[in-house]
C-alpha cells in the first residue's frame, strides 16, 4: 500500500472512498459536518449517523464529493478522542473498505502531525492479515492511501513518514511472530533478523552454539539442549552518526520459537499457541527496522536469545543446575520457566557489550495474563527515570502498560537450597517473581521489563485489527529511542 499526503480538499480529492470524521453532540441534537449536512440530511435525521466512536456509515455518490464513496467515521464526544482511538478508526476504516473491494482511500484529517502519523500507522496495521500460508490469499487490497491535510508544514510530511515506518515495522514483526515453529526455527529467526539488518544498514552478529559455549552461557544452552534445533544469540546494532547522549540502549527480546515446556511439559490443549513465544524477539526486530529508518540520536543494540524448548532425550531435567554467563548458578526447578533462563544470559551479555540502559520484552508468564488480562502489558522497573521515559513512550505508542512491583520479598521465593537461585518462585505473584529473577542478572543497570504474554496476541479479530500478533510493544521501543534525552 502506497501511503502519501494529499493537500487537496476533502471534497475535491479523487479516490474510491474518502473517510471523514463526525463528532457526537456534547448534548442534544447532532451537528452534521457542513459538507454532509445537505447531502446526508436524512441519515442524520433518522439517527443512522450518530457520531458514536467507531461507528462507520458508508455512503455512495455523495453530492459535492469527487470521491466515489464517503465513509463517515464516528469519533465520539467532542475533545475526547484519544490517539489509540484515532489509530483504531483508521484501521477499522481500511478493513471495512478493503472488504468492499475499494482500491484507493483518502482520509481527511486535521492538519496536525500527531494525527497524520496515527492515521498512517493505523491504516497499515488494519491492512495486515495472517494469510502468508494460504494458497489463495485474499486478493482484495488497498493500493493507495492518502492522508488529506491542508497547509505546507513539513512536519506533516515527517509525521507521515514516521507513521508509515512504524506501521511497516509492526507488520514485519507480525509477519515473523505469526510463523509456525516448523518454519521459524531459531536459525530461521536469525536469518530473518540478518536479512532485515542487511537491508537497513545495521550491523549484525549471530552467536552460534560454540561461541556461546566458549563464553559460558550455560543458562541459555541448558534450555536449547532438549531440541534438535540449534540455538542462537542474535545481536543487531545501530550507531547514530551523531549521538546526543552517551547512553547505549539494550533491547532484549525473548525468542522461544516454540515452548512445549520441556520435561515440565505443558498440557496439549492450547499448546499450539506457544508458537508466539518469540513475539518479544519479533517486536525487537521490527523495532530495529524502524530505528534504522528513523535514525534516532542514541545508540541501540538489540539482543535476541533464541531457542526451541523441547523435551528431547538430551533435555535438561527439573533439578539440573546450570552456570549462567554471570557466574551465578541456577537450579532449574521447572523447565517451562525457560524464558528467564535465556534472558538472564542475554542481559549479562548486553551489559558486557556496554549497554547502559536495558529494556527486555518477553511472553514470560501466564501469571501476568491472570493479573492484568489482555488490557495492558505488565511493566517492571528498578529505575524511576527510565520507567517514566518508558511510560511516556508507551503513551505515544498507544500501548497500555501497568506498573507491577519488584519487592525484595519476591527474591526470597526464588531461594534454592543447592544453587544461587532457583528458576521458579511458587504459585504466588508469578509475574513478579519472574521479573525479580531477571533483576538478579540486571544488577544496578537501569532496566525495564515488559511481560507481553497477554498483549502480544489477539485471540479474536477486532474491527481495526486481525486476529494474531499485535507487535506490542514496538511503539514504545521506537518512541523511547526517538525521544531519548
Ligand atoms: N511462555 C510461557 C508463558 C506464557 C504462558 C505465555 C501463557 C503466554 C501464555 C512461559 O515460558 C512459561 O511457561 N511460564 C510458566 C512459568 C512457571 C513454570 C513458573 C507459566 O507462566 O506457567
Ligand atoms: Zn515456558
Ligand atoms: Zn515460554
Amino acid at each position: 500500500m502506497d501511503i502519501s499526503l494529499s493537500r487537496s480538499s476533502p471534497t475535491a480529492v479523487e479516490a474510491d472512498a474518502i473517510v471523514v470524521l463526525q463528532e457526537e453532540p456534547a448534548e442534544g441534537k447532532i451537528v452534521p459536518r457542513p459538507d454532509l449536512a445537505g447531502p446526508a440530511a436524512a441519515l442524520y435525521e433518522s439517527s443512522e449517523i450518530t457520531g458514536k466512536l467507531l461507528e462507520l456509515t458508508l455512503l455512495h455518490g455523495v453530492a459535492g464529493f469527487a470521491a466515489k464513496r464517503v465513509l463517515v467515521a464516528g469519533v465520539g464526544k467532542p475533545g475526547k478522542l484519544t490517539p489509540t482511538q484515532l489509530r483504531r478508526i483508521s484501521g477499522a476504516a481500511v478493513r471495512l473498505l478493503k472488504g468492499k473491494g475499494v482500491n484507493t482511500i483518502a482520509f481527511a484529517a486535521e492538519s496536525k502531525p500527531d494525527q497524520v502519523a496515527l492515521i498512517a500507522e493505523g491504516a497499515l496495521l488494519g491492512l495486515w492479515e495472517p494469510d502468508q500460508h494460504k494458497s489463495e490469499p485474499d486478493k482484495k487490497t488497498i493500493s493507495t492511501f492518502m492522508v488529506v491535510v491542508s497547509g505546507a508544514d513539513p512536519a506533516l510530511d515527517a509525521a507521515l513518514l514516521q507513521g508509515k515506518v512504524l506501521g511497516e515495522a509492526a507488520n514485519l514483526s507480525r509477519d515473523i511472530a505469526v510463523q509456525p515453529p516448523n518454519l521459524l526455527t531459531p536459525l530461521a529467526l536469525a536469518a530473518r533478523a540478518r536479512a532485515m539488518a542487511e537491508a537497513n544498514g545495521l550491523s549484525v552478529d549471530v552467536l552460534d552454539q560454540d561461541r556461546m559455549k566458549q563464553l559460558g552461557m550455560g543458562a541459555l544452552l541448558g534450555v536449547a539442549q532438549g531440541s534438535a534445533e540449534p540455538p542462537a544469540l542474535i545481536v543487531l546494532s545501530y550507531k547514530p552518526s551523531a549521538a546526543k547522549s552517551s547512553a547505549h540502549l539494550g533491547f532484549v527480546g525473548k525468542g522461544v520459537t516454540f515452548d512445549t515446556g520441556g520435561i515440565s511439559i505443558k498440557p496439549s490443549d492450547g499448546m499450539e499457541k506457544m508458537k508466539y513465544d518469540m513475539a518479544g524477539a519479533a517486536a525487537v526486530i521490527g523495532t530495529m527496522q524502524a530505528i534504522a529508518q528513523l535514525k534516532p540520536a542514541v545508540q541501540v543494540t538489540a539482543l535476541i536469545p533464541t531457542v526451541e524448548n523441547m523435551p528431547g532425550g538430551k533435555a535438561q531435567r527439573p533439578s539440573d543446575i546450570v552456570k549462567s554467563l554471570s557466574g551465578k548458578t541456577i537450579e532449574v526447578l521447572n523447565t517451562d520457566a525457560e524464558g528467564r533462563l535465556i534472558l538472564a544470559d542475554a542481559i549479562t551479555y548486553a551489559k558486557q557489550l556496554g549497554c547502559t540502559h536495558l529494556v527486555d520484552v518477553a511472553t514470560l508468564t501466564g501469571a501476568i495474563v491472570v493479573a492484568l488480562g489482555s488490557h495492558a502489558s505488565g511493566m517492571f522497573s528498578n529505575d524511576e527515570s527510565l520507567a517514566s521515559a518508558w511510560t511516556a513512550a508507551s503513551e505515544a505508542g498507544c500501548e497500555r502498560m501497568w506498573r507491577m512491583p519488584i519487592f525484595d520479598e519476591y527474591r526470597d521465593q526464588l531461594k534454592s537450597v543447592y544453587a544461587d537461585i532457583g528458576n521458579i518462585g511458587g504459585r504466588e505473584g508469578g509475574a513478579c517473581t519472574a521479573a525479580v529473577f531477571l533483576k538478579e542478572f540486571v544488577g544496578d543497570t537501569p532496566w525495564v521489563h515488559i511481560d507481553n504474554a497477554a498483549t502480544a496476541w489477539l485471540d479474536d479479530a477486532k474491527p481495526w485489527m486481525s486476529k494474531g500478533p499485535t507487535a506490542v510493544p514496538i511503539g514504545s521501543f521506537v518512541n523511547l529511542a526517538l525521544n531519548w534525552k
